[in-house]
């Protein structure tokens, strides 16, 4: 015979019993789902490529790439352990929304990390620090800043792909530190503005290529290039009725400035000389400008591309 007190509290000890076995399921559940998917390609003879579903993305010796399979929200800190080298970590189109401070930190990757069309909305402090890595892509994203010091301490960084994503704001020390960068891509961004130093972390001794065509920029800072040498700009389709006199710097060789809506030239453009390659149609420039442009052109051995139309 049980009393009513002992029936109750067995009631409590078995309804107690059922939330922990829930729990425990669910947290059984949750585990599972945080396994990560991944293709590791190794460089043996076949190539060979194994799947594997682990709850860190790792790698051997003579690992090639590893490919994510599943979707990841947060790049979590201590989901990567690339400890011997790998060449190409792609983290592509898996609706990745964040990456976790340090999630990069003593990653072993030499060639490329690729987070392209992905959910990105902001490359924070800190992201990609201390790293041998050649190139990071993250065209495609939802991107809308850079933080300062986002990419800081990279020697061997030569490129990095920014390109369609929402960035408003870039700072010119949100990249610290990568004496090789050579190409940045910011083209399809919503950049309206291009700041002071904004391209310093171009190495001093070579030249940069900067792509920031379809942005909406109007303004440019007058110190924009102020420790920067670059060859290459694409300033096309983009908003500008301006540009700075101190932007024509000895390094500029090829600028395209088609599609925007320039009126002239400052007097400092006139006496540029290493200039090779210019490009100004679609611009509402006036006739006396062009004609002073075609003179100098030739005069100059400057290939221009322009409109007549008006004049
Ligand atoms: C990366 O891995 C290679 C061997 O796979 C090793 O020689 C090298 O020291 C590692 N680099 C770092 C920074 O750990
Ligand atoms: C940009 O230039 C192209 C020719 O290069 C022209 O066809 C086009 O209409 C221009 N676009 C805008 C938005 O002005």
């Amino acid at each position: 015979m049980f009393s009513m007190a002992t029936l109750n509290s067995l009631f409590w000890k078995y309804s107690l019993y059922q939330i922990l076995i829930t729990t425990l399921l669910v947290f059984r559940a949750t585990a599972v789902n945080c396994l990560i998917k991944y293709e590791l390609k190794a460089i043996t003879p076949e190539n060979e490529a194994i799947i594997h579903k682990e709850e860190v993305i790792t790698n051997q010796v003579n690992a090639f790439s590893i490919t994510l399979l599943n979707d990841v929200t947060v790049l979590h800190k201590s989901m990567l352990l690339i400890t011997s080298e790998l060449l190409y970590l792609q983290l592509d189109g898996h609706n990745i929304e964040e990456i976790e401070t340090g999630a990069f930190d003593n990653q072993n990757i030499t060639e490329l990390i690729s987070l392209n069309n992905n959910k990105l909305t902001a490359i924070v402090s800190g992201t990609f620090r201390n790293m041998e890595v050649r190139a990071i892509d993250l065209n495609h994203n939802e991107i809308t800043h850079v933080e300062e010091n986002a990419i800081t301490d990279m020697p061997n960084l030569i490129q990095i792909i920014l390109c369609r994503n929402k960035i408003v704001k870039f700072h010119g020390n949100s990249f610290v530190n990568t004496p090789q960068m050579l190409i940045v891509y910011l083209q399809h961004n919503e950049l309206g503005e291009l700041g002071e130093k904004s391209f310093s972390f171009f190495k001093k001794k070579e030249a940069g290529f900067v792509e920031l065509q379809y942005n909406k920029i109007e303004k440019i800072h007058p110190k924009i290039f102020e420790e920067s040498r670059i060859w290459y700009l694409d300033l096309s389709h983009n908003k500008l009725n301006e540009v700075p006199e101190e932007m024509f710097i000895e390094s500029l060789v090829e600028l395209k400035l088609n599609n925007n809506t320039l009126e002239d030239l400052p007097s400092s453009f006139f006496q540029k000389k290493n200039l090779k390659v210019l490009d100004i149609s679609d611009n509402p420039l006036k006739c006396g400008t062009l004609q002073k442009l075609k003179k100098f052109a030739r005069e100059n051995s400057l290939a221009i591309k322009y409109d007549n139309k008006n004049c």
